[in-house]
């Protein structure tokens, strides 16, 4: 009925017949679903134990017709054939690696990527022998020769929280097929706006929902789209590890991706007039933007995405002290964690890692790094106000 991302924002995964005749899918607030009979019950686990797509729901653990609609919605922005919900975007990574990879399996993962995700590798999977090589950001010759006979999954992420490397699929995809591995990318900073990963031959795609796709700061989800052929694992982790998101941040999320491609592309728009501003600016050292011809993935960037995202991440000429001066002097963007919605949001990444200096190095996290989540205010009100904190600080 329609390619085009705005479109499928709106309508994708909608019925137009809904309860009541209502426009928005309502908030179905219940935890289970009642049989009328003994006859019911029996046909739909008959149905169930065919492996069949299911009519109707159970229990609110497997199911939720608000979040039905969502995970329709997602799997169509994003080329999938089926997406699954989950409670957080930690969440929906955790649940997928431990639902593909058994004890002896081995994994390839790019080490530019969300802490948490590196920590829960490094941490947990390694304690149940599943060993893990980390491999820097555009080597795809060390990912290549990373792979062992027992690898299974390559994970990466792209663009990279919070250095915005990014990652040549058609590169990473080729090296898959030829060692017949599984691809799983976490694409929260891109969102399907700037990427479709799918299309280019990954197999599975994860999003912290939390971040652009809810778009407003007040949810917490994660999804995870691909073939039902891979997902029915995963579904079924899900549903015993108990994972699923709520009918209200269900909702939520719905109400906010009707708007992602109006959000997104003033985002992009944001995003670059920033980078651009601060790498003329005579107090920063250096700006991470894939938009920027400075960033080395910026060929990459333009090949495979249609735009480049609103996380700029910059070093402040001096130290800790003078970057916190900076940032303590800012005035529109809330300081916090998190990204992707309408507030700006800004943080001294270090700051927020660790008090202890030798954690921040070890983790690559420089004392004067500064990560920008742009949102949708106007990018000369946003700009004159990094202008007045440069300057003061
Ligand atoms: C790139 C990326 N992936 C995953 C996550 C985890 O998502 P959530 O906070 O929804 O669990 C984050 C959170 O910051 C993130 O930035």
């Amino acid at each position: 009925m329609a390619d085009h991302i705005s479109t499928l924002a709106v309508h994708g995964g909608e019925e137009k017949s809904k309860p009541y005749g209502a426009v928005t899918m309502p908030i179905i607030q219940t935890s289970t679903y009642a049989f009328p009979n003994t006859e019911e019950v029996l046909k739909f686990v008959g149905m169930k134990e065919s492996g069949g797509p299911l009519p109707r729901d159970e229990y609110g653990r497997y199911s939720n017709p608000t979040q039905s609609v969502v995970e329709r919605k997602l799997a169509a922005l994003d080329d999938g054939e089926r997406a699954l919900l989950f409670a957080s975007g930690m969440n929906a990574i955790t649940t997928t690696l431990l639902a593909l990879l058994s004890s002896g399996d081995h994994l390839v993962m790019i080490n530019d990527c969300y802490h948490r995700t590196r920590d829960f590798a490094m941490e947990f999977l390694k304690r149940w022998n599943i060993s893990v090589t980390l491999v820097p950001s555009g080597r795809l010759d060390a990912l290549d020769q990373a792979v062992r006979p027992n690898t299974r999954l390559i994970f990466a992420e792209s663009p990279t929280n919070p250095y915005l490397r990014v990652v040549d699929i058609d590169g990473l995809v080729e090296i898959a097929r030829r060692h017949r591995l599984l691809t799983f990318m976490d694409t929260t900073f891109a969102t399907p706006v700037n990427l479709r990963p799918i299309k280019l031959g990954v197999d599975l795609v994860m999003h912290s929902a939390t971040k652009y796709l809810g778009g407003h700061n007040d949810l917490l989800a994660g999804v995870v789209i691909g073939s039902q052929r891979i997902l029915a694992d995963i579904e079924k982790m899900r549903g015993m590890l108990g994972g699923m998101s709520n009918p209200n941040d269900a909702y939520l999320l719905l109400r906010g991706l009707k708007t992602l491609d109006l959000r997104v592309r003033r985002q992009n728009e944001n995003g670059l007039r920033v980078a651009e501003f601060l790498e003329k600016h005579p107090a920063i050292e250096r700006v991470h933007y894939p938009g920027l011809p400075s960033h080395p993935d910026h060929e990459t960037a333009r090949r495979q995405m249609t735009g480049f995202g609103g996380v700029v991440s910059f070093e402040v000429k001096g130290d800790f002290d003078r970057t916190a001066r900076f940032i303590d002097r800012i005035r529109l963007p809330y300081m916090g964690p998190t990204l992707g919605g309408v507030e700006s949001i800004i943080q001294q990444v270090s700051a927020f890692f660790s008090l202890d200096p030798v954690k921040r190095k070890a983790a690559g996290f420089k004392d004067n790094l500064v990560r920008y989540a742009l949102g949708i205010e106007d990018a000369d009100d946003l700009i004159k106000d990094l202008d007045q904190a440069l300057l003061g600080s």
